[in-house]
């Protein structure tokens, strides 16, 4: 069975699309089967990884839905052994309707494992930002959450608020989810990243951090102009390094084949993550889940007042 990687976070902006195309791209490099499920109205992953103009007008929520088959919504993309299956903006439509029925959450849970795991040996979700229904969705359906984290527009806050949502996801739906790591982003060196966990009070991470990060590189605005992922366009150029590696590392972490161990690596740093949201005050998590209920409560009324 192939692995599940939702990249997420609560905040917009800190490279989880730039994440998710281009750590998918180098493990095809390495050619480990991957599908990059893009679950954001927004579709960037979608405009960035296609190179032509789709022939057909199916989306994930085409599969969400249920009007088309999964297998005629996955399209190819200028890599080999990547795959796509697409966004459109009906995909916030969908989620609306879905959003009437908790059980629903696991939607794309299922999709995935019923249609996807088994020919591929990653499969990787864009998630959008903030905690909305989409965010949960891709949450919910990953087996492993990786998240990016740019200094200067991550805050503390938001690092909690992640740990809270995912806490909340486990009890309500009994599944496993577990951090992968959370992955520097637009970061010059491990000594800036030292520094931003202490100046940030976010050294209670440290563990769960990746050793590669992301620099900064203008190679990332070229090929999303150029719609082919940084490895593609430079492999070379200092960010198509750093996700080749950055593919390197996973890799490594899921047994060197693609799959999720039965005892993984990051075991041990998932028990201790644990401990840590218990001791940094847990019964918040009830007060957050009472919001998010509350918060999709007033999306079903609005929906049936329409
Ligand atoms: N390592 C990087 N170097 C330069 N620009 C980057 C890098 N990572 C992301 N960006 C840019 O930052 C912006 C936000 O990245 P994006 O992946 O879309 O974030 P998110 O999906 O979290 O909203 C985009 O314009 C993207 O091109
Ligand atoms: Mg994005």
């Amino acid at each position: 069975m192939g692995t599940i990687l939702t990249v997420s976070g609560p905040a917009g902006g800190t490279g989880k699309t730039t994440m998710a195309v281009n750590l998918a791209a180098a493990l095809a490099l390495y050619e480990k089967k991957v599908l990059v499920v893009d679950c954001d109205p927004r579709k960037n992953a979608t405009t960035w990884i296609r190179q032509t103009s789709p022939t057909h007008d199916r989306h994930l929520s085409s599969i969400l839905k249920n009007t088309a088959e999964p297998a005629d919504v996955i399209e190819q993309t200028g890599l080999l052994w990547m795959d796509l299956v697409p966004a459109g903006f009906d995909l916030f439509y969908a989620a609306q309707s879905l959003a009437r029925d908790v059980s629903h959450q696991t939607r794309l849970k299922q999709v995935v494992q019923q249609h996807f795991t088994a020919d591929y040996d990653y499969i990787i979700i864009d998630s959008p930002a903030s905690f909305g229904y989409l965010s949960m969705l891709a949450l919910t359906a990953g087996d492993w959450v990786v998240v990016p984290l740019w200094p200067g527009r991550t805050s503390e806050t938001d690092c909690q608020n992640l740990m809270k949502l995912i806490q909340f996801i486990r009890k309500t739906h009994h599944i496993r989810l577990r951090i992968a790591g959370f992955i520097f982003n637009g970061c010059a060196s491990a000594k800036d990243i030292q520094v931003f966990l202490k100046n940030k009070h976010l050294t209670w991470l440290a563990d769960l951090v990746f050793e590669t990060f992301i620099p900064e590189d203008p190679a990332v605005a070229r090929s999303i102009g150029h719609h082919r992922p940084v490895v593609l366009e430079d492999i070379n150029a200092p960010a198509g390094k750093a996700f080749l590696q950055f593919a390197m590392e996973i890799d490594s972490i899921f047994n060197g084949q693609g799959r999720c161990p039965e005892t993984p690596a990051t075991e041990k740093k998932s028990s201790w993550e644990m401990r840590e949201i218990k001791e940094r005050g847990s019964g918040k998590v009830e007060q957050l889940a009472a919001s998010i209920a509350n918060m999709i409560n007033e999306i079903n009324q609005s929906e049936e007042a329409q």
